[in-house]
């Protein structure tokens, strides 16, 4: 067992989900002078006193609503839980359904949500705390319920403590599910939620307690077949109340390739730079899966996911650290390396959000909105296929 001491940090979170990583004083104290140098060299940079630029101000060649076509509304309607910046909210508008209700405990994503569509309905802070919420109110009136409960208990850069994270909120989901008894619901997680480690906890959690009433199916969809240029694998639980629905039910299908991969008929997806307009250097791929939550040393504002991924982006020439909150601003603080520094809004497009979307509260906080959702063209593909199966 370790006998290391370790701290708190002293910066208190503002987010209730901040889920700080247990180091030692001297390791708080390598990140402290990490975060001093990089706050001094950003303000240098701002004041017109740092490096030269190197890079041109992007225009992104990448436009997301290209795979999500605005559908007619199809006067079905939804409610979401978790909705946190939006991804799934956003792939079901575009596929044509009524927002019925968002719940998030997140201030600054609740605003987000307002932000982009002033018409929903938007429960924020305490007041979308899904766990107060009585949803029989709401029985008869909607026909998806979809969400997707925080996956930090189960995610890979996590704990995995699963059930015993007090941040579960599966049985939440299922409640609601229950109560509001819609047509079909849609939970989507991260892909390790489908392995052998949590089979137990899904069959207990979601399959027995709404296998009675909704026929089930679990699919894992990759965002890169969804025409985003990103590597990220989340698994998709779609719930039928009755056997028509699934009968006429068809799983969402890869529509792009991987720049490099086995051809099989489908068209290369765009690499990072292809989409971020960045000049060709002989080398392009799509980027690793962004980092997922508000989790970290203190409020990060890496995308970094792995040290796998470190490499990737050295390889793409872009520097994944220190994400600036403009492009301008982007340009302006240059990376070590001489690397493209990446800002909020290409992180965004990597995600797969079209451009007009915005995201409400600070830099780390954004990101964290970003790298939690669903990628918007993947849950377009989603909500068309239930959409369809919907369709009289
Ligand atoms: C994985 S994210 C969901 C992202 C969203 N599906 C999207 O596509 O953008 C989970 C969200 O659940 C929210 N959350 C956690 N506990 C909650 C609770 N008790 N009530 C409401 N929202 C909660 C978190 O703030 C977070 O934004």
């Amino acid at each position: 067992m370790s006998t290391a001491e370790y701290v708190p940090s002293r910066i208190k979170s503002t987010d209730p989900l901040h889920e700080p990583w247990s180091l030692t004083e001297e390791e708080r104290e390598v990140f402290r002078q990490r975060s001093r140098a990089s706050r001094l060299a950003r303000q240098a940079a701002l004041a017109g006193t740092g490096e030269e630029p190197v890079h041109e101000v992007n225009r992104p060649r990448f436009d997301p609503l290209t795979l999500m076509p605005s559908c007619d509304p199809n006067g079905l309607t939804t409610l979401s839980l978790f909705s946190g910046g939006g991804g799934l909210d956003l792939g079901f508008d575009l596929a044509g359904f009524t927002h019925g209700g968002s719940w998030e405990i997140l201030r600054d994503a609740a605003a987000t949500l307002r932000l982009n569509r002033p018409s929903w309905v938007v429960h924020g802070g305490a007041a979308g705390d899904v766990r107060d919420v009585d949803w029989l109110r709401y029985r008869g009136s909607v026909a998806v319920v979809h969400g997707g409960p925080p996956c930090q208990p189960f995610s890979n850069a996590g704990k995995r403590r699963g059930a015993a994270d007090p941040r579960d909120m599966w049985p939440e989901f299922v409640r609601a599910v229950r109560e509001v008894q819609p047509e079909i619901f849609v939970a989507e997680n991260v892909a390790a939620l489908a392995s052998s480690t949590f089979s137990d906890y899904v069959d207990r959690t979601i399959i027995k307690p709404l296998g009675r009433q909704y026929r089930i199916q679990r699919v894992i969809l990759q965002a890169y077949e969804f025409g985003v240029p990103q590597v990220r694998r989340r698994v998709v639980f779609f719930g039928f109340r009755t056997k028509a629905l699934e009968a006429r039910w068809v799983e969402p299908r890869a529509r792009y390739l991987r720049p490099g991969g086995v051809p099989n008929g489908l068209p290369e997806v765009m690499g990072v730079r292809k989409a971020l307009g960045l000049p060709d250097i002989g080398h392009d791929d799509v980027s690793p899966t962004i980092r997922s939550g508000l989790t970290g040393p203190r409020h990060t504002t890496s995308i970094l996911n792995s040290v796998s991924a470190q490499k990737r982006f050295e390889a793409l020439q872009v520097w994944p650290n220190g994400v600036a909150a403009t492009r301008e601003a982007a340009r302006a603080f240059v990376a070590k390396n001489g690397h493209f520094r990446l800002a909020v809004a290409d992180v965004a497009l990597l995600q797969g959000f079209p451009d007009s979307w915005r995201f409400a509260g600070a830099t780390y906080m954004q990101l964290g909105q970003i790298g939690n959702s669903v990628a918007p063209p993947v849950a377009y593909a989603v909500a068309s296929s239930v959409a369809a199966a919907l369709a009289k």
